[in-house]
């Protein structure tokens, strides 16, 4: 599979769990902790250090290299929005623990950082794949947007294994075929 095609097909697993997590958020009276947990985990692992860590180790450095700066505009933009993420799972993680120790108003602290990060990402995968990922596969030569697909692979071996992609994977569906109708 081409190496901007992986990413995309990676947005859509991210985005299935965004629907997920809308779905959970919809009635907070008896929000599942444990399900929370996993979307966290999931929002962690699988779209922040596995796939976040293509676009800013490989991507966003071949951009830069063909021209882009990394300083200002689309690149830092998106390297901010990466960031914005983490500060809300980070908020959430501290939610949950607060409702673990018994406050369980924490439940307003996890809904409203979990639904900042649904907002953020989508906005944020709808600029990738409409304006950042077709720029990508206009400056950057054949060759390059051909061994990307390699990088990506050697990035995910320092990162996750397949059986480790497999595990976020049955995450998604398991999770979807709780809360959506697929
Ligand atoms: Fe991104
Ligand atoms: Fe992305």
């Amino acid at each position: 599979m081409k190496a901007i095609n992986m990413l995309v097909v990676e947005h859509d697993h991210i985005l299935k769990m965004i629907a997920v997590t809308r779905q959970l958020l919809a009635n907070k009276a008896t929000l599942n902790i444990d399900h929370v947990e996993k979307i966290v985990d999931f929002i962690k692992n699988f779209a922040d250090k596995y796939h976040h860590l293509k676009e800013e180790d490989v991507l966003f450095m071949e951009m830069e290299k063909h021209g882009m700066q990394r300083e200002s505009g689309p690149i830092a933009v998106m390297l901010h929005e990466h960031n914005l993420g983490r500060g809300y799972i980070k908020q959430v993680e501290e939610g949950i623990a607060q409702w673990k120790s018994g406050n369980h108003k924490a439940v307003n602290h996890i809904a409203d950082n979990l639904l900042n990060y649904c907002n953020l990402l989508t906005n944020h995968i709808d600029k990738e794949n409409r304006i950042l990922y077709p720029m990508a596969e206009k400056i950057l030569p054949k060759i390059v947007l051909e061994s990307m697909s390699v990088d990506f692979e050697t990035t995910n071996k320092t990162t996750v294994d397949n059986e480790y992609t497999d595990k976020y994977l049955k995450m998604v569906e398991q999770l979807s075929s709780l809360y959506l109708n697929n």
